[in-house]
């Protein structure tokens, strides 16, 4: 068992790191939530060989060619096609068929990885019929993943994890209709691409950018601190039309922050929401 001293010797040197990405490529990690912050960093110290995180604070420093390295570690830009098929069934039964009214429909996606769950956002909207009218603002913090997003190439050992779940969301077609494969590799129909416009943007730092219909920000909020997750849900408030809908990870709970009582639960068991007009008296309906 470490000591004490041992403890907070690691808080203090979890802060520098932080605070020397923060000041030397303006990366603010300072509102992440401290125990998996720590562990990540930790892990990326292992990886990269350094001795202690003061020694990698210092690589970061002399070496920002590292910089895509740590923010990958950092970030974890992990992802599937139709993960959680049973919320990407929700969307096709008793979101699109509230979108199909608009004349045009918006979708924010924040924290897209590389790019999964925009192109099945995709796939749903054209099942349905109504991705000519549709525009995904796909957006991360990461330019790497964004780079990867747009090129739509994947592990082929990713393809019968990702066809069970899209049958499992209620798809009609085969998903290998969506793709090629060769090499080992899976190349998603570069038409798919035609509607999603991939953007970089901080969550912690930026603001709004589109006014949309739906919100799509799953499994992001969870590496955020209290304040942190208040503010996105502050943005996703902002950047909804009335009626919108918001949708985010499983495991990501908001009841406790105070911009969510802009929000009632339309299944709260898939975390999907839709924004009322006015703060709800209770806060979030259950
Ligand atoms: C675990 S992935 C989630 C991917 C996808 N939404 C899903 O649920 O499968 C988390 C993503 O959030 C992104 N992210 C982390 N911090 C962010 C921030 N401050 N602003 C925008 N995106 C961020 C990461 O780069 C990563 O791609």
């Amino acid at each position: 068992m470490r000591d004490i001293a041992a403890i907070e010797r690691e808080v203090i040197e979890v802060d520098l790191f932080v605070r020397a990405l923060q000041r030397a490529y303006d990366y603010d990690f300072g509102q992440y939530a401290p125990a998996s912050l720590q562990r990540r960093i930790r892990q990326l110290a292992v990886q990269l060989e350094c001795p202690s995180i003061s020694a990698l604070t210092a690589r970061a420093l002399h070496e920002p060619e590292l910089l895509p390295r740590l923010l990958e570690g950092l970030t974890v830009p992990v992802s599937e096609m139709f993960r959680d098929p049973a919320v990407f069934r929700a969307l096709r039964e008793q979101v699109l068929p509230v979108l199909a009214s608009y004349p045009h429909i918006n979708i924010w996606q924040a924290g897209c990885a590389r790019g999964e769950e925009a192109y099945s956002l995709a796939i749903l909207l054209e099942e349905a019929g109504l991705y000519e009218r549709s525009r995904i603002y796909a957006t991360d913090l990461s330019a790497d993943a964004l780079r990867r997003a747009e090129e739509g190439i994947y592990s082929m050992q990713e393809a019968q994890q990702w066809s069970r779940n899209y049958q499992a969301s209620g798809g009609t077609h085969s998903l290998a209709d969506y793709y090629r494969a060769r090499y080992g590799l899976l190349k998603l129909d570069q038409r798919l691409r035609r509607n999603i416009t991939f953007a970089q943007h901080n969550l912690v730092s930026d603001k709004v950018f589109c006014e949309a219909h739906l919100v799509m920000c799953r499994n992001v909020l969870i590496y955020f601190s209290n304040p942190l997750q208040n503010r996105c849900l502050g943005l996703f408030r902002d950047s909804l039309v009335r009626g919108g809908f918001l949708c985010l990870g499983l495991r990501e709970s908001i009841d406790y922050a105070s911009n969510a009582a802009h929000f009632v639960a339309l299944d709260p068991r898939l975390r999907l929401y839709r924004l009322t007009g006015l703060p709800t008296a209770t806060g979030l309906a259950r």
